[in-house]
């Protein structure tokens, strides 16, 4: 009799402290949900990315090894329907000597993508950075010949986009071949590829090789600056030619690196104005926006910081800063969904703000490469993304699914 009184006092206790336990979660839930969203109708915080812009195109990010497990990895499945290989598709990582390619973490991600119904863009089939040395050198080790670096693009092409035949949709077949400078009548990068090739042929060739090695997949031009007018004018001079010359070509990939208050409206939909023009196709592939100022240039008469000093402390993600990127990401995202009929792809450079690609690191054992490992480790952080340090949806995540 006492015992069963006791059992049922503890079970009343226990259904108690239940009902409690519900309540509170339920508030810390609903209050959570209130912080971190408008309380704006047809915002779902069950909902990501992809789900939002279903009736527009996917939304994607790039991915390393260290994506495809833990806490980003549950991040990409329920917000991305897209993925790019950050770095282990480039030539270099993948391609490092003539007789050696380098599968594992393409394979992996490629993989991982397939098994979640993610899509693939490759990135990228030739480019200017992260290039295979050994491409460059002849047989001797003297300056390899313009026909063997053709046949050695073509068969690296051949080897790379015939292996994802089939799973990668889209590629960057070139990366960023066009001149920086503010004169416009020079339009080509004086790459390797372009010196070697004594012009810009290379660039029709690797398209076309793309195109015979996977006939399905959607083929870009990609590059970052293009929305400025010299760099868009120079862009604008590739593609006629490529379209003149019956090259295989899709679309282009506008980077979408921006800053707080870069690009100007007008001059994003200029750029997308001219490349639609042309029947392109357009993706964002890279997009982040950064807080960051560009570095100014050292005052006249004085000398810029040594290599290894110190950097400046992070300034931090204050609310002024806060405010203008929240503004910047829903103008952007305000102007593509105009366009959404030439958009087929808009992919973010890195998940969270944990970790960018435009994080500055000096000091300390994992710091920059000049630290001493006693020096305290300083990092400078960009904040460009949609997720912040610990995962969570900022309000510029907000102000681009509030439409
Ligand atoms: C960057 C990666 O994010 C870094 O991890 C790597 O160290 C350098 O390359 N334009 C491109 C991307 O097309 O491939 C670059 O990615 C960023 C700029």
């Amino acid at each position: 009799m006492e015992f069963s009184t006791t059992a049922k006092n503890a079970s009343r206790g226990m259904l108690v402290l239940t009902i409690a336990f519900m309540v509170l979660s339920f508030v810390q839930c609903a209050s959570k949900h209130l912080v971190t969203s408008p309380a704006t109708a047809g915002i779902n915080a069950d909902k990501g990315l992809k789900d939002y812009y279903k009736d527009y195109f996917p939304v994607g990010v790039a991915v390393s090894m260290a994506s495809l497990h833990g806490p980003d990895s549950a991040l990409i499945v329920k917000e991305f329907n897209s993925v790019t290989p950050e770095n282990d598709m480039k030539m270099g990582p993948i391609h490092p000597s003539e007789n050696v390619y380098n599968w594992k973490n393409a394979d992996a991600i490629v993989d991982f993508a397939v098994s979640h119904h993610i899509k693939i863009r490759g990135h990228n089939l030739c480019w200017h950075n992260q290039e295979a040395a050994w491409m460059f050198k002849g047989p001797n080790g003297e300056p390899v010949t313009k026909e063997l670096l053709l046949q050695r693009l073509k068969d690296h092409i051949f080897a790379v986009a015939g292996r994802y035949k089939g799973k990668i949709y889209a590629w960057d077949v070139v990366n960023e071949a066009v001149d920086d400078s503010e004169d416009t009548t020079q339009v080509y990068r004086k790459s390797n590829w372009y010196k070697i090739c004594n012009g810009p042929d290379f660039i029709d060739s690797a398209f076309k090789y793309a195109h015979e090695a996977d006939p399905i997949a959607k083929l870009y031009y990609n590059d970052y600056n293009s929305e400025r007018p010299a760099k868009r004018e120079k862009i604008y001079k590739l593609l006629k030619k490529l379209i003149a010359d019956h090259t295989p070509i899709d679309g282009v990939g506008m980077q979408a690196h921006w800053k707080l208050n870069d690009p100007s409206p007008d001059e994003l939909r200029k750029a997308l104005d001219e490349v639609t023009s042309l029947g392109l196709k357009v993706q964002f592939t890279e997009m982040d926006i950064t807080i960051r100022l560009p570095k100014p240039n050292p005052a006249a008469g004085t000398t810029a910081a040594p290599a290894g000093a110190t950097p400046t402390p992070d300034p931090g993600f204050t609310p002024e800063v806060e405010a203008k990127q929240v503004a910047q990401y829903k103008m952007a995202f305000d102007i593509i969904r105009q366009y959404k009929q030439y958009i087929t792809n808009v992919t973010f450079w890195n998940v969270s703000d944990r970790s960018s690609w435009l994080d500055v690191r000096g000091g300390g054992p994992m710091g920059g490469a000049a630290a001493g490992v006693n020096t305290p480790r300083v990092v400078i952080k960009a904040y460009p993304l949609l997720f912040d340090e610990n995962r969570q949806r900022k309000k510029a995540y907000w102000s681009v699914v509030n439409f």
